[in-house]
């Protein structure tokens, strides 16, 4: 719809993924790897720079997208966080656990900013979903200052609060998707992006179980 080619080669490929036996791990697969991991942190620079390049050009006023410039921030965050995960695969071999108090103050803030622009890209009379999204953002953005006042050791019951909302904000956002595929909702959101918030609400969803899971 949108002329954006997509190579959905890429996604059929990823399904077809399995996870691999520790018997299966030899030099050769090592140095596979690591080529593929070197090869991913040049794709991200460059990607990182071509944000960054927008992001200037946006702000400056000698460049129009319809992409607002918090959007492009967004990403460019996602990036760099993608970015360094690699890197300490590569210099670690392995990544640490992070701290979930700077996890939740990070996918507090994308979770809060995504219920914006759904806000922001939901068509005038779509005010009900409007009203929806602007309680997620208030959500968040409660969750987020809370995570930033907290004690380090007492994270546990914001935990359980912030699993609370984003299982409820995951029902939101699938039923946002199924409304925009299925021409049910009217809003000037693309498909592709629908489906990354989604996406994303089930990632951070799985880092809340798991610390749960951790702490019990
Ligand atoms: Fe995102």
């Amino acid at each position: 719809m949108t002329g954006i080619p997509i190579d959905v080669k890429i996604t059929e490929a990823e399904e077809r993924l399995r996870t691999g036996s520790c018997d299966m791990v030899n030099r050769e697969i090592v140095h596979q790897v690591k080529m593929l991991n070197q090869q991913m942190l040049r794709s991200l620079d460059g990607l990182i720079s071509f944000k960054e390049e927008i992001l200037r050009e946006v702000t400056k006023c000698r460049l129009y997208t319809t992409n607002y410039p918090l959007l492009i921030e967004h990403i460019l965050r996602e990036a760099k966080l993608y970015r360094e995960m690699i890197e300490e695969l590569e210099q670690r071999g392995r990544i640490t656990a992070p701290d979930q108090r700077n996890l939740e103050i990070f996918w507090n803030q994308i979770m809060m900013e995504h219920a914006q622009f759904i806000r922001g890209l939901l068509d005038p009379t779509e005010c009900d979903l409007m009203d929806t999204a602007d309680g997620f953002a208030k959500d968040y953005c409660r969750l987020l200052e809370e995570a930033q006042q907290q004690d380090r050791k007492a994270m546990n019951a914001l935990t359980a609060r912030t699993l609370q909302t984003t299982k409820q904000y995951q029902q939101f956002k699938t039923a946002g998707t199924e409304g925009i595929t299925g021409c049910e909702i009217r809003s000037i959101i693309l498909p592709l992006l629908a489906d990354h918030v989604l996406r994303e609400a089930n990632h951070y969803l799985r880092i809340l179980e798991h610390a749960q899971k951790g702490r019990d």
